[in-house]
């Protein structure tokens, strides 16, 4: 294939990659393999019942391997399993060894609240699974409860101290930093982090999908959360890297790394590789878009594995989205308001962002 401006060659793998609008590369693929979860957390999920994805619409495993095989034919070689929770989504590893028969794809990582860690995390890593991340926003058990709705901390605690055993390659810790819930905790959790073996990411609160509860006041920004761990623990050294992640890291003088991903306050669009598909199989180009496509009715049509390359690459060569930026573009006049309006969250669950695996 011949280069031009809206594909390029990556040199190391000789794979033609495409690029969007702005030059972005589609790189990675977030894939939510289910919309529930038995978590209620504040920030995502607040609710109790939502309008859930109809079963007949869930991609099955072999369709996800597919489009993935789609996906990597244009670039992407780094898929990363979301939900919902994703390990409620039955069978979990043989997705991964499906998709570990795609030599593209160097990295499978998961994000999960880790409540049934312990009983999958070996299964998961000898069917392949590179990487896992796991969400735990406090150390306190009252909190968890207050933020959660669900009494399930110690099973959270057993499956951090499982995936720690077990020996992944990377094991990450996400926190969303919120002002008044677990602002007092960031010291605490980083050591927890050091116990545990897994590297801490602070997220920054962001107004996305069902987070309803978002205000401006509520964010910690990364500023503020450096201040407080400075504070504690001195000089923070800022690592410089040539990456497309969305967290920057930093060393601490005891050489622990922690993340910060900052993408209410600093957002990083300009360096966003990622697409999300839902479980039903719907494709967003970032994590605000309120419109997505839909891959299920082609790949169900009988659509050929070249058709549904076609439609990808200029689908993405067509992507202009900017999503937190254009959030932060709101804030000098004043009117970052809701994202999106509860009525229209409730026709339209792919708008929440438990179905687009955070
Ligand atoms: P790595 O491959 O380990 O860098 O993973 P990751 O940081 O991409 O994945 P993870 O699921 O751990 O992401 C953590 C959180 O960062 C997500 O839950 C989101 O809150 C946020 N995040 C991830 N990707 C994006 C993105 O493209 N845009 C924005 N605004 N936030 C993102
Ligand atoms: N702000 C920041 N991160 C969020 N997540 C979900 N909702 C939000 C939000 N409003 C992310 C968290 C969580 C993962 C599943 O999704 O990182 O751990
Ligand atoms: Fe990418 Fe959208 Fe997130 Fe910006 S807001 S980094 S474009 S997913």
């Amino acid at each position: 294939m011949s280069e031009n401006l809206t594909t390029k060659m990556n040199a190391e793998e000789s794979m033609p990659v495409a690029l969007d609008t702005f030059g972005r590369p589609l790189r990675a693929l977030r894939v939510s393999v289910t919309d529930r979860c038995n978590l209620r957390c504040q920030y995502c999920m607040p609710e109790e019942e939502y309008v859930w994805l109809p079963r007949e619409t869930l991609l099955s495993f072999e369709e996800i391997s597919r489009l993935a095989n789609v996906f990597t034919s244009l670039g992407v070689d780094k898929v990363r399993i979301t939900g919902g929770e994703p390990l409620l989504r039955k069978n979990l590893p043989s997705l991964i060894s499906l998709l570990r028969t795609n030599a593209k794809i160097t990295d499978i990582a998961m994000t999960t609240n880790g409540i049934l860690l312990t009983e999958q995390a070996q299964s998961l890593y000898d069917a392949g699974l590179h990487r896992v991340t796991v969400s735990l926003d406090t150390l306190h058990a009252d909190r968890f409860k207050t933020l959660t709705k669900r009494d399930t901390f110690a099973q959270v605690l057993e499956g951090i101290d499982t995936v720690g055993r077990i020996g992944f390659q990377d094991f990450k810790i996400d926190t969303v930093a919120m002002r008044g819930f677990n602002d007092d905790e960031l010291v605490d959790l980083i050591e927890f982090g050091k116990k545990v073996g897994g590297e801490v990411r602070y997220i920054e609160y962001m107004d996305v999908g069902g987070a309803n509860d978002w205000s401006s006041d509520k964010v910690l920004s990364c500023a503020e959360i450096l201040q407080k761990l400075s504070a504690h623990y001195g000089l923070i050294e800022p690592i410089i890297e040539d990456s497309w992640a969305p967290a920057n890291r930093f060393r601490l003088p005891d050489g622990t790394i922690f993340g910060i991903i900052a993408s209410t306050t600093l957002p990083f669009c300009s360096t966003c590789d990622r697409s999300r598909l839902t479980a039903d199989g719907m494709w967003y180009l970032c994590l605000y878009a309120k419109i997505g496509m839909d891959l299920r009715k082609p790949l169900r049509d009988g659509a050929t594995e070249e058709e549904m390359r076609a439609l990808l690459l200029s689908t993405w060569q067509h992507r202009v989205d900017r999503g937190a930026e254009q959030r932060k573009e709101l804030e000098p006049a004043n009117s970052r308001g809701r994202f999106v309006e509860i009525e229209r969250l409730r026709q339209d669950p792919h708008l929440e962002m438990h179905a687009r695996g955070g």
